[in-house]
């Protein structure tokens, strides 16, 4: 949900008047009943956007749902700018003020807007819980009178935001963890958080705002060899790793999972970009020669009263920064507001 009670409780006195679809928020555990008693009115579809100066949402619109949208109505979600170019043109042609979530500015002003890191968040917990049901090892190392079982091994690769979380959620569970990224400012982190920072050798470069640049074809060869020989000796392989508007980076190969022991576990957060592993199956979870690749695109929506909490949060900050007291007040000229727009009607569109 892009707005939980809580947060509906904080606009309404705020200066905002908000409508919420009726039902939408049940399956998230945000009954309509909570929705009401914040301040929120409850609508139908059909009557949902009628007056709305503003429409805050999860995931892009489809067709259908824009064509619904008067022009000059401020839209706020996940909206893949980078890569869904025909949809940011729809928004366009519609006459649209639409603010990607994934495009508001990674700066300390806008860290209370960062739903990337807070989905990310999310994500990363998840995986390792998923990972950790999977196989069928413990994570911890134990020592009982029935004998020792060895703490499980996990590796991440793709330290950011997601990865990082889940390097604390699996050393919380016990497991001897180790990570590895092309960006060599995260080995700290890493060890800071009592991983083992892993060096292949590869080091990419990085943008201004810390994302990561894509390899070149022969640094991604050299990191696929050094990974065939380093992840068979782990039970469970988590991969972040992520190129802003790329596909993901192919990093472990089918060879590579074909030398996994049966019965570990890759999670693969990388995905909806095409997955980090070649076998990976976007939105499914498979079983190969005994490993199970997992492949599901919204592990947030997994654990969807948390990550509405998180996002509503992030979506009520930029809301009151575009609307402070509730009146839409757009200054393009602000780095939040013009870096997170990715379509208005006057020209000088960023995305
Ligand atoms: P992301 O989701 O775009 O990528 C995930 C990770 O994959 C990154 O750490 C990237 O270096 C890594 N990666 C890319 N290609 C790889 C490859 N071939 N092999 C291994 N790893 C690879 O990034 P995310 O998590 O959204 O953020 C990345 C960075 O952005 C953060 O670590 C931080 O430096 C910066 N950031 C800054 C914030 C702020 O200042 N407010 C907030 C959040 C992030």
């Amino acid at each position: 949900m892009a707005l939980v009670p809580d947060a509906i409780g904080r606009l309404v006195p705020a200066g905002f008047e908000v409508v919420v679809e009726r039902g939408a928020g049940a399956a998230a555990g945000f009954p309509d009943e909570d929705y009401a008693a914040a301040g929120a009115t409850l609508s139908e579809p059909s009557s949902l956007l009628d007056g709305a100066d503003a429409v805050v949402r999860v995931v892009r619109p489809s067709a259908d749902e824009v064509s619904s949208m008067a022009a000059g109505t401020v839209l706020i979600g996940f909206l893949a700018p980078l890569t869904d170019t025909e949809g940011i043109e729809r928004l366009r042609r519609r006459g649209i003020i639409a603010f990607a979530m994934e495009s508001v500015p990674r700066i300390t002003r806008a860290q209370s807007m960062d739903a990337l890191s807070s989905q990310a968040t999310v994500a990363g917990y998840k995986a390792v819980l998923i990972a950790a049901d999977r196989v069928q090892k413990m994570f911890p190392l134990l020592m009982t009178a029935a004998g020792t079982i060895a703490p499980a091994r996990v590796l991440v690769v793709g330290a950011g935001v997601a990865g990082l979380q889940a390097i604390a959620t699996a050393r919380r569970l016990g497991a001897v963890v180790t990570a590895f990224d092309v960006r060599p400012a995260v080995k700290e982190q890493v060890e800071s958080l009592g991983a083992r920072f892993l060096d292949l050798g590869v080091y990419g470069e990085e943008t201004d705002g810390g994302y990561a640049k894509g390899l070149t074809p022969e640094q991604q060869a050299v990191q696929q060899a050094a990974l065939e020989e380093r992840v068979p000796d782990f039970d469970i392989v988590i991969t972040t790793a992520l190129v802003p508007g790329r596909p993901a980076p192919r990093l472990i190969a089918a060879s590579t999972v074909g030398q996994m022991r049966a019965g570990s576990c890759i999670v693969d957060l990388a995905a909806e970009a095409g997955g980090n592993c070649e076998l990976t199956n976007p939105g499914q979870e498979i079983v190969r020669d005994g490993v199970t690749i997992v492949g599901f695109t919204n592990l947030p929506s997994l654990m969807a009263a948390d990550a509405s909490r998180l996002y509503a949060r992030n979506v009520s900050a930029l809301l009151q920064h575009l609307a402070p007291g509730g009146t839409l007040a757009l200054d393009f000229d602000d780095d939040i507001t013009g870096g997170a727009c990715v379509s208005r009607p006057t020209e000088e569109v960023t995305t």
